[in-house]
């Protein structure tokens, strides 16, 4: 049996220095999907060199697109789309390449995938995105585990969503922009990611309005051609080097990074006694040098409220901090995976359904762990930093699904932090 490789840390090091911030997965993913609605070439700039990138990319060659990698530069040519079908492996590799189906139905008619399914965090259900396409004019048969969508021309409809989704939102923005007539998306995302889409969509022809908002509009066009685009800093990445900043009581500078992308995660950082300053749009300064203490509660809820992908890391930090902090986890069912691991490290944290109580400890030691998620992977991380002694964590592919280089990075700051077995 192979032996795993586990990132090794050693705690205790204070995180002094500065760290260039990673295109966000959650953007590059629909974009990556929405070129294929473009006839001609697309560049996406600072697109992360991540897993999930891969799989996308992946996914675009297997649908008949050209696409390569430079570096940091993603190419795709869409001149042609000569599929419609993502296969059962490629599906398994990653489920959110459910967001390729609104962009299949808007340029080729039709799609077939098998079931995304659940994941660790929740069921992550697509009953909004397939009533969506209905609503559009999809015809969808699902059987045997494999959903079928076909329309001849999809048509403009008024899509209301029960609770905010952001692929769900993404994915009808994606069937619209080249459908006859208006859509109008009420109760839609309002994620910087939303932004970043329609933002490329409508360098490429696209007529969109009300992005960021709760009503988004969409008037079909004809055709759309590709651009050159650059995808937006990722929030969540840098609310992780944040938390792993502040629960090594040091200072951090993120470059490539906007603060007002952050929404809550600030006013919540400042709560517990941490100094955080934006410059320019593109850089984060945060200084954790002075006491800190617990913040009382944090409620995850959809943009603008504060991101359920910042809950775990901030959690670490939480959990070093003196006090009691109550987490209410309102968007997925099941991400607290992390809890146990963090228990195992002497954290104090009690969960019951939805909410956790952490009371903050001012030793944790280090121990051996596994990821169970990307964003509790990033948690675990975030508090063997602060462990005395070594702790080893496992299974970092999840980890490696969101954050590019987690190890150099932390590395380039100070912390003793390596590969090994
Ligand atoms: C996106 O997932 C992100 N993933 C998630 O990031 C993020 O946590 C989530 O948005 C919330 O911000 C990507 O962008 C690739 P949702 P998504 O649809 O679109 C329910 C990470 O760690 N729902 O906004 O799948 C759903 O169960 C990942 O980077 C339905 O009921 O999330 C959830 O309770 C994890 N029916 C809520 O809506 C649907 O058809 C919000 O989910 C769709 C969603």
């Amino acid at each position: 049996m192979s032996v795993q490789r586990r990132l090794i840390i050693k705690g205790g090091r204070r995180i002094e220095g500065e760290i260039a911030v990673q295109g966000a997965k959650n953007s590059a993913l629909p974009l990556l999907a929405a070129a294929v609605l473009c006839k001609g070439q697309t560049e996406f700039h600072n697109c992360p060199e991540l897993s999930d990138c891969g799989a996308a990319c992946r996914i675009l060659s297997s649908l008949g697109c050209g696409c390569r990698r430079e570096g940091k530069v993603v190419c795709i040519n869409a001149s042609t789309v000569s599929g419609s079908a993502i296969s059962e492996r490629l599906m398994r590799e990653m489920r959110s390449s459910i967001i390729f189906m609104g962009a299949l139905l808007g340029r080729t008619g039709q799609c077939r995938l098998s079931f995304p399914g659940g994941c660790e965090i929740g069921s992550r259900p697509i009953d909004f995105h397939l009533e969506a396409f209905r609503q559009m004019g999809a015809k969808i048969r699902e059987e045997h585990g494999c959903i079928e969508c076909s329309a001849a021309k999809l048509r403009g409809a008024k899509i209301s969503f029960p609770i905010p989704s952001v692929g769900a939102t993404e994915n009808v923005m994606l069937a619209a922009v080249l459908a006859e007539g208006t859509t109008e998306i009420h109760n839609a995302a309002r994620e910087p990611e939303i932004c970043d889409l329609a933002n490329y969509l409508t360098r490429c022809g696209a007529k969109i309005g009300g992005a960021g908002t709760g009503t988004i509009t969409i008037e079909g066009v004809k055709e759309l051609n590709g651009c050159s685009y650059t995808v937006m800093p990722d929030r969540i990445a840098a609310a992780t080097y944040l938390c792993c900043g502040a629960i090594t009581r040091g200072e951090i500078l993120l470059t490539k990074a906007d603060i007002s992308s952050l929404g809550l995660i600030v006013p919540v950082l400042e709560q517990t006694g941490c100094s955080i300053y934006g410059f320019g749009g593109d850089s984060i300064y945060l200084n954790a040098r002075k006491t800190l203490k617990a913040p009382q509660s944090i409620r995850t809820a959809p943009y603008p409220g504060f991101p359920t992908d910042a809950q775990p890391p901030l959690m670490a930090l939480c959990a070093t901090l003196p006090g009691t902090t109550i987490f209410v986890e309102t968007i997925f069912e099941n991400r607290y995976r992390h809890v146990s691991e963090l228990t195992r490290l002497g954290a104090k944290i009690n969960t019951e359904g939805r909410v956790a109580v952490v009371e903050g400890v001012n030793r944790l030691t280090g121990a051996e762990l596994e990821a169970c998620d990307l964003r509790g992977g990033a948690a675990m991380v975030t508090a063997a930093l602060f462990a005395e002694g070594t702790t080893k964590i496992g299974k970092t592919c999840y980890i490696e699904r969101g954050y590019e280089d987690i190890e150099g990075s932390l590395k380039s700051v100070g912390a003793d932090i390596r590969t090994g077995n």
